[in-house]
């Protein structure tokens, strides 16, 4: 495990930004595993900012989101299939086609979940995948639970997730109450792994997932097991690991 300390979040995204461009121009047709959420939203305009200027083609790049509410349309500005147009995919060269959010607008939940994973069996696999870091502990939507969900799955979200992501909806009683997540299984099998945090609000989760004992209670704890991991972490997020 890599961890890269930068001063602000500014630089935490230039920097993930910088890692994500370099595996673009090494593998131009490469599938990058995104996520969504305020965390990479800096990296995300980064990138887009470099698209510009021609250093970044996304002309061959396909991507798999992690997660989407269940219940959501695409054309809901609080799905992640919207996000992900309105950050990301609508303002640089990327193929609608080569694009893949989970299906959240699917009521067999069983049925979306085996198609998504399948879908990225078939892409050959996740060569970079960018994970934000939830307050506890989650990555994706895999919450705390007492064992590591392996694949694609339905869950329902805990009530510190939806305390903390009702502040994109007008009030937490609109926060969707399941979502698509891929597994914790899903993730681990990527090739390479770039988990950015941010602010003083997620050191206690940082010091614990990164530090603690691995554990499905801390489900960003079982990164500590992958070969491949970068961390970039500004100041703030790394202000509670041990020295
Ligand atoms: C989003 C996702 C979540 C977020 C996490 C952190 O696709 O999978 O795990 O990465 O909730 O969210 P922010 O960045 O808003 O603090």
């Amino acid at each position: 495990m890599k961890i890269y300390a930068t001063n602000d979040y500014q630089e935490m995204s230039r920097k993930a930004a910088n890692i994500l461009s370099a595996q673009v121009i090494l593998k131009p047709d490469c599938v990058l595993g995104l996520a969504t959420g305020s965390t990479p939203i800096g990296t995300y305009d980064q990138l887009v900012d470099w698209y510009k200027k021609g250093d970044v083609d996304f002309s061959e790049v396909k991507t798999v989101n992690l997660d989407e509410y269940r219940g959501l349309t695409r054309d809901n500005d609080q799905s992640y299939y919207y996000f992900m147009h309105e950050h990301l995919f609508d303002r640089v060269n990327i193929k609608e086609e080569n694009t893949h959010v989970p299906d959240g607008t699917e009521p067999d939940a069983q049925k979306e979940c085996d198609r998504y994973e399948a879908l990225i069996e078939s892409m050959g696999g996740v060569d970079i995948q960018l994970l934000g870091l939830g307050h506890n502990g989650h990555i994706g939507f895999n919450e705390p639970d007492s064992v590591f969900p392996q694949r694609t799955h339905c869950v329902n979200l805990t009530e510190s997730t939806i305390e903390a992501n009702k502040r994109f909806f007008a009030s937490a009683d609109d926060v969707p109450r399941q979502a698509y997540t891929m597994g914790i299984g899903t993730i681990m099998k990527a090739k390479k792994i770039l988990l950015i945090v941010n602010g003083e609000g997620k050191a206690d989760i940082v010091a614990k997932a990164f530090f603690g004992p691995v554990t499905p209670e801390v489900p960003a704890s079982i990164l500590q097991l992958h070969r491949d991991v970068i961390i970039v972490a500004d100041k703030a997020a790394l202000s509670k690991v041990p020295v």
